[in-house]
């Protein structure tokens, strides 16, 4: 069937309006009031490393996952970008299992990693949108994020959908390799749940966000900082800004300001540093201000604390709802996706079909 814009200028706008509902969907086939539903043979307890694959923003999302996994798990996770980790012939093991993950489920180099992969993991995972593609068939396991046709070049209700699923693996790896408590487990599974009613908060933003994109779109460079699993997120909402705006946009470790990028800070220069207020909130804080120190433009995103804590001397803020500490790269997706949408309304661009991008790349 023909998906039509329903009332939005673009696809991509109506994409991000729909992540309540998609991920209400997901929540209700992964996590149920019974509890997590997983296939039984997706076990975590016998694996040594995991490693996750894929390719530009699914590849952000295991990125983030790579936290999780880590965090209720304890288990060595490996990230890497497809094209790379095919062609270096990583040593895996029986006891190795290989994560896929892809919007289409046909991205060249993606499944060529899941061909390597094949005969030497102990199974390999596809967490796909489209489920009759070639990586959803040819996975041992195939986890579909419920995301609905996604028609915008640049993903992004596939992004937080892929994110759902893989914190709800990687609360089970938690709980086959008994490292997370149950009481844990159970409240790490409410807070998910909370993501349609906390997502549809989020995207009240979207007016103040239109507002403040007026004078990003004037820039040469803009930064994103994070830290731990909100890293990850600044890289993607750098990625989604450069592909629709064409605005060179940089993501970056907070504490690595200091050994490179800190050298371009001016006043031209928009710094969006994505910060809960969280254990590591004072760190980010202070990289903050080393930028205000050098008159960069702080536009802060964080939640009521953080934000009356941290104002004094940004730019601009943008108040989120609060969500506890690993969730957080889910929620913040939103102002990520609304900050390069306005950016590239307000230049003009094609949002849906950015040049020389294409939705599915199923060349080398
Ligand atoms: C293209 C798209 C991106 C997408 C990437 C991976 O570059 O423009 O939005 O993240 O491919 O695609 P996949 O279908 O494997 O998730």
């Amino acid at each position: 069937a023909q998906v039509e814009k329903g009332g939005y200028k673009h696809f991509m706008a109506k994409e991000i309006a729909e992540q309540p509902v998609v991920l209400a969907d997901a929540l209700r086939h992964y996590l149920p009031e019974t509890g997590l539903n997983l296939p039984e043979d997706l076990d975590f307890s016998n694996i040594d490393r995991i490693v996750l694959i894929a390719c530009g923003t699914a590849h952000y999302a295991c990125a983030v996952a790579k936290y999780w996994f880590e965090e209720f798990a304890r288990i060595p996770v490996e990230i890497d970008v497809a094209s790379e980790f095919r062609y270096r012939e990583p040593p895996l093991s029986e006891r190795s299992l290989a994560v896929f993950v892809s919007q289409s489920g046909e991205t060249a180099d993606t499944l060529a990693a899941l061909r390597y992969c094949s005969e030497r993991v102990a199974k390999t995972v596809a967490v796909v949108n489209v489920p009759t593609s070639s990586i959803a068939r040819e996975a041992d396991i195939m986890l579909p994020i419920f995301a609905g046709v996604e028609v915008g070049v640049a993903s992004t209700k596939a992004f937080t959908a892929q994110l759902l699923v893989l914190a709800v693996m990687a609360l089970k790896a938690g709980r086959d390799r008994d490292v997370t408590d149950g009481p844990t487990l159970s409240a790490h599974a409410d807070t998910l749940r909370t993501l349609p009613g906390l997502l549809n908060q989020a995207l009240s933003i979207s007016e103040p966000i239109a507002h403040l994109a007026e004078q990003l779109a004037e820039a040469q460079d803009i930064l994103f900082l994070g830290r731990g699993a909100m890293y990850p997120l600044a890289l993607e909402g750098a990625l989604k800004l450069k592909e629709i705006s064409y605005i060179h946009a940089e993501g970056y470790a907070s504490g690595e300001l200091k050994h490179g990028p800190i050298a371009l800070i001016d006043r031209l220069v928009p710094v969006i540093v994505m910060a809960p207020y969280d254990k590591l909130f004072d760190k980010t804080v202070s990289n903050m201000q080393e930028v205000m120190a050098r008159h960069g433009m702080v536009l802060l995103v964080s939640d009521a604390k953080g934000i009356s804590a941290a104002q004094d001397g940004t730019w601009g803020t943008l108040q989120m709802p609060d969500i506890a500490e690993p969730f957080a790269p889910i929620l913040y997706a939103v102002p990520a996706q609304l900050l390069a949408y306005h950016t590239a309304v307000a230049k003009g661009t094609d949002v849906d079909q950015p040049r020389n991008l294409a939705k599915s790349v199923t060349v080398e």
